[in-house]
């Protein structure tokens, strides 16, 4: 068994290039690894997650590569980060094949959308125990149906995987949390120059050579939607990892709030959960609560903002409400 203090010879591979459909219209203009929740961009959370001893991480990138190639370069990272830019969509297993040169045996893979408690260096340490060819992190939800689906069997091993299947055909409730330890051999299964869903075209294949599941027992979430990001936050809140909490200078309240610089409250209210970006204003009145308000966002007095995602730049006027909306970058509400 190879010890698992060699854990710093592992790169870590993260998958970006999603368009982010479901979190439109904010991700016509912000991709949604760089929207914040508890104080930082989800990517950041995904970072927080990769062990500190890894050699290098590869982004994976597509949509709106040069902007997330320009923020990672202006915000320091514990290792070494870099971007491999799709020129057109290739999909999960295309955009791995994309970026995989050079790529660790084994290495971490990881979707940027995912917000858990779970642990990667014990999940290699479970892959190297294992020695299959992949451990697949999963998570159990009620609802699988937008999930790819894990049949388990003897030792955990994964006997097959459904990608989002029926319900009444639904192996299980354990599900595809998004991140995985893979061997490096399994880049050379995924064909060249088209695009391909890993989940789909090459899981079956690998499920012969010994795939194994390392089960999340506390929190998971995949942010993927409006309602999933702000459950998120509340997790990243509940787990401490949303930074002091209070209220910003002169606000009433409870938070946790995570406030960005220059963001002006005094004689506003907050309710628990919200991250307030750059330059972000809330007037004297106005109350906002389990909410994202990106930078230069500004609700003006006695508005009231819950349940909602306000990308760049929104305008909240006086006295209205917005409850479980996401508003684009400009609009005036
Ligand atoms: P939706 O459009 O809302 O479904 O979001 P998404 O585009 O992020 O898709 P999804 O959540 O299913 O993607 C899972 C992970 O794979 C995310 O981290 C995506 O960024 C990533 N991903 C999806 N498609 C591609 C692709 O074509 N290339 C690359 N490199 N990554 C991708």
């Amino acid at each position: 068994m190879v010890p698992v203090e060699l854990a710093g010879t592992v790169k870590a591979l993260v998958l970006i290039g999603g368009f982010g459909t479901r979190l439109r219209p904010i991700t016509y203009t912000v991709p949604k690894q760089l929207i914040p929740l508890a104080g930082k961009p989800l990517l950041y959370h995904v970072f927080d997650l990769i062990p500190r001893d890894v050699e290098e991480v590869v982004l994976a990138t597509g949509y709106k590569a040069e902007v997330i190639d320009a923020y990672v370069r202006s915000h320091p990272t514990p290792w070494p980060v870099r971007t491999v830019a799709e020129s057109e969509p290739l999909g999960t297993g295309g955009g791995m094949k994309n970026a995989g040169a050079g790529m660790s045996d084994p290495f971490y893979l990881l979707n940027s959308d995912v917000v858990t408690s779970g642990d990667l260096t014990e999940l290699l340490a479970l892959h190297r125990r294992r020695s299959g060819v992949g451990t697949m992190a999963l998570a159990e939800v009620e609802d699988t149906r937008p999930y790819g689906v894990a049949a388990l069997g003897t030792d955990d091993r994964i006997d097959a995987f459904v990608e989002k299947p029926e319900p009444k055909d639904a192996p299980s409730h354990w599900i595809n949390a998004g991140f995985a330890v893979w061997a490096g051999s399994v880049l050379d299964r995924i064909p060249p120059g088209r695009a391909v869903s890993f989940e789909r075209e090459v899981i079956p294949e690998l499920l012969p050579l010994g795939m194994y599941a390392f089960r999340l027992h506390k929190y998971w979430e995949d942010a993927g939607t409006p309602e999933r990001m702000l459950r998120s936050q509340q997790l990243l809140f509940g787990d401490g990892r949303g930074g002091p909490g209070g209220v910003p200078a002169g606000a009433l309240g409870t938070g946790p709030v995570a406030a960005a610089p220059g963001v002006r409250a005094e004689g506003a209210s907050f309710g628990p959960f919200v991250t307030l970006g750059e330059d972000v204003t809330v007037e004297r009145g106005a109350h906002v609560e389990n909410s994202i308000l990106m930078a230069g966002t500004h609700v003006e007095k006695e508005a009231m903002v819950v349940s909602s995602l306000l990308g760049p730049k929104v305008r909240v006027r006086a006295g209205h409400r917005v409850s479980g909306q996401t508003l684009g970058e400009g609009v005036e509400a």
